[in-house]
Formats: C-alpha cells, sequence, structure tokens
C-alpha cells in the first residue's frame, strides 16, 4: 500500500498535474526519494527492489559513485555549450568504437529515444534514392512518440498513429502467431513474408525494428528469422536502422542486440542503458551514411540539448564501468540464473502463459488460460501491485510484466527479488479465486 506521506504529495500534486502517467506508475502511486545500486527507497521509507532498473536506464544501479562523481564534476564546470566539442566527447567516441562493431565508426549525440530515431529517420531520408519514400517497420515495434518515431508505431498510441509513411512486416511473436504456425514447423514464414514484401516495394529505403521488441512485452525472434530479413535489406538495396534505443549498451548479453542475433545494421540508436538515466542518446553509423554529404549537412546533428556536456560526461562513465568491470559478461551469468527462475515460476503458475527473455530482459506474458492464450492484464496489474507492496519494483504494460534488473546487482538480491515476485503471483492468484 501507498504510505501516508506519499499520498499527501500525490494528492497535492494532482491539483495540477495532467493525467497520462505510464501505466507503471499511474497504478504504482509511490514517491521514490532514493536510489542506491538496485534498491529504491520511498517517501515513507519502505524499500524496494529495482527490477526494472529505473525505466531500463540503470544497468549500473542507481546512483552509481563513478557515475554521480563524473557528473557532479561536470556539473561545476560546464553545462551548455551549444554542440560545441567538449573533451570528453572525443574519448566517449573512442570509447564507442571499442564497443561497437568496426563498420559503426560515426557517432552524433542527442536527449531522447525518440529524438534519436528522428535523427535516424533524417538520415535516411537525406541519403535516400529518389522514390525511395517510404520506411518499413515492424508490427508490435516501438520507437516513441514524436510524429516521425509515431508513424512507424502500430500500437500503443492507438488511433493516433500516423500510419502514412511506413509499412509493415510481421514480428517474430511465436506466442501470438499472426499466422497460426508453430515454430519450428513454420519454417519461419513471418520472416518468408517480410522478405517477400522488401524485395516486392522498390519504394522502401530503409526498415526501422527492435532486433528484440522490447516494448511489445519482450518478444525474442527465432533463429531463422534476422538472417532472411537481413539478406534481403542488403539485396534490395534497404538500410538496416536497429532501434537499440532498448536493448543497446548489454542489456542482452551483447553490446548490441544486433551482434547476439547475427545482424549488420547500417545505423543504430541507443539511449537508455547509455548514461544511466541521464537524458542522452547516440546515433551510431557507418560513414558512408553518416558522412554522406546529404546527410551531414550543417545542423543536421545540432539541437539545443545535442551533445551536452553532461550527458557525454555520464555515457562517458558508465561506459567505462561497463567495459572495466566486465559487465556484459555479468549479464549472461545473470540472466542464465533469472531463465532458471523464471522457468520454474512457469511451471508453478498457470496464469503465465508464456515467459521469454534474452540477457536481463525478460517479459512475463500473463493470460486467463493457457488453452486460449486470453491476455489476462488484471491479473498482470495485481501482480505487479502485489510485488510493489512487498517491496520489488517491475515494470507493467497491459498484460506483460517486465523484469530488467541493473547488470550490478548481487546474484542473492535478484534470486530475493524472484522469490517476492513469487510471493506476488501467490498473493494475486488467491486473490482471484
Ligand atoms: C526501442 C525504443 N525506441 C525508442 C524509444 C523512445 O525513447 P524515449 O522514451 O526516450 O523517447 C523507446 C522507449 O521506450 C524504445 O523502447
Amino acid at each position: 500500500m501507498t504510505g501516508p506521506r506519499q499520498l499527501d504529495w500525490l494528492a497535492r500534486e494532482a491539483a495540477h498535474l495532467a493525467p497520462g502517467a505510464s501505466e507503471e506508475s499511474a497504478l504504482g502511486r509511490r514517491v521514490f526519494v532514493e536510489g542506491r545500486g538496485a534498491v529504491l527507497t520511498d517517501l515513507d521509507g519502505n524499500q524496494y527492489i529495482d527490477l526494472a532498473a529505473g525505466t531500463l536506464t540503470q544497468s549500473l544501479g542507481h546512483c552509481h559513485p563513478e557515475v554521480v562523481g563524473a557528473l557532479t564534476e561536470q556539473a561545476a564546470r560546464l553545462w551548455n555549450v551549444h554542440d560545441s566539442a567538449t573533451a570528453d566527447r572525443a574519448e566517449l567516441c573512442e570509447l564507442l568504437a571499442r564497443l561497437l562493431p568496426e563498420e559503426l565508426d560515426t557517432y552524433a549525440f542527442f536527449s531522447t529515444g525518440a529524438e534519436v530515431v528522428e535523427a535516424a529517420l533524417r538520415a535516411v531520408q537525406a541519403v535516400a534514392e529518389p522514390g525511395r519514400n517510404r520506411i518499413g517497420a515492424l508490427r508490435h515495434g516501438f520507437h516513441g512518440k514524436t510524429q516521425g518515431a509515431r508513424m512507424l508505431v502500430h500500437w500503443d498510441i492507438g488511433h493516433q498513429s500516423l500510419a502514412g509513411n511506413s509499412i509493415l512486416g510481421y514480428s517474430p511473436y511465436c506466442y501470438r502467431c499472426p499466422l497460426g504456425l508453430e515454430y519450428p514447423s513454420c519454417g519461419v514464414r513471418c520472416a518468408t513474408l517480410v522478405r517477400r514484401h522488401i524485395a516486392e516495394k522498390p519504394n522502401v529505403s530503409a526498415l526501422v525494428f527492435e532486433p528484440v521488441l522490447g516494448a511489445a512485452g519482450v518478444i525474442v525472434p527465432p533463429p531463422g528469422y534476422w538472417e532472411q530479413i537481413a539478406e534481403s535489406c542488403r539485396e534490395n538495396g534497404v538500410l538496416l536502422v536497429a532501434d537499440e534505443v532498448l536493448t543497446g549498451g548489454g542489456r542482452t548479453g551483447t553490446f548490441l542486440a544486433s551482434d547476439r542475433l547475427g545482424i549488420e545494421p547500417d545505423l543504430v540508436t541507443l539511449s537508455k542503458g547509455l548514461a544511466s538515466g541521464f537524458p542522452f542518446a547516440a546515433l551510431a553509423g557507418r560513414s558512408a551514411v553518416l558522412r554522406h554529404p546529404d546527410a551531414a549537412r550543417a545542423g543536421s546533428t545540432a539541437s539545443t540539448y545535442s551533445n551536452n556536456p553532461l550527458g557525454i560526461a555520464a555515457a562517458k562513465a558508465t561506459l567505462e564501468v561497463v567495459a572495466r568491470d566486465r559487465l556484459i559478461g555479468q549479464v549472461r551469468v545473470l540472466g542464465a540464473l533469472l531463465d532458471d527462475r523464471l522457468a520454474e515460476l512457469h511451471s508453478r503458475f498457470e496464469v503465465l502463459g508464456e515467459v521469454r527473455g534474452i540477457g536481463l530482459l525478460h517479459g512475463l506474458e500473463f493470460v486467463r488460460d493457457r488453452a486460449t492464450r486470453e491476455p489476462a492484464p488484471e491479473i498482470a496489474r495485481a501482480v505487479y501491485l502485489a510485488a510493489l507492496d512487498l517491496g520489488l519494483r517491475a515494470s507493467i504494460g497491459g498484460h506483460i510484466i517486465r523484469l530488467a534488473p541493473p547488470f550490478t546487482i548481487e546474484p542473492a538480491l535478484l534470486e530475493e527479488g524472484i522469490a517476492l515476485l513469487a510471493r506476488a503471483l501467490e498473493r494475486a492468484v488467491e486473490a482471484a479465486r
């Protein structure tokens, strides 16, 4: 239950704050005052294991001392000089060059996920051959809420979506296969259809995609999906734009999910795992695209907060720790532990239709009945709220709960978090009887 001091503050802000918060915060109704590592504290002094890592931003946990140190030092020195160079920027570029595939050697820096997706779309439009005026995207993809990004998103935003200039392909949502097929006997037909689509539409300039679809519930593609689609894009001159705002930075067990899935993108967007929760984003690309004279026109990578020195300091400190402490290896180890524990929950609780994931990114899909697979958002909500009451924070969207712990979480604390989730499931199932 939300404590009394928090209720007071929530009532005060409700007098002025526009509605429209995420399901997570609107339902949860907590006022957080502090985060340390993987633990949050609310205004009434209750603590929570944060298995949502902020909003998948806190790869190093909350307030990692080295990131706090870098930000504090930068805050005392310099905040904004438009997009002029600062000393850290060269070092951040060099660090990215070490972490990213060799061919992604050119970078531009922004503030948010949606802003960097827009920048990628501008680059695509700039280099596209005449007549290639449409963008390919996947059903269930999420890319942000600005106009260009919304053009690619056909769910979540409902009647407001601007489907206008985008063409959709099937996502690899095996649990709810739109073609009614089963993997592997399907032969990954969804990919065959996307492939055909790409070959038949000469006006498509790029495919913008999440390698693993995050917001829609951690949809992990089966082997063969990306191989077919990427090959088709290459054959047909369609640029591959991997939106790794959510998956990038190590979350899936490699620096890019694309690395793990064997995709070689032309452009990549990064944000959430990059700067420990400071608003920051990076566009990484092949020099043939980002140094193309039409993409590199004066001002094309500039905005008020692009290249912000604070964001650069936070990103540099974050990535230095990720690299130095070999945290991506740790993601694979902890990810295997999480896989095991969630498989146990899946075998115990019928309301879990499917549990799936990669690295430290997992989705739990709640159903009313395993046979019909009817989504059960009310059960997901009950579990989410029971977990909060027990001291566990997860992330929720519709009938899906997502878990994305910090890379630095102690295994024992992760186990404790899963034990709390099990108790939350027991409570919710009991209450639903
Ligand atoms: C894959 C992906 N792209 C883009 C965005 C948009 O990022 P932002 O909310 O920072 O605008 C998100 C946000 O969740 C995302 O998951």
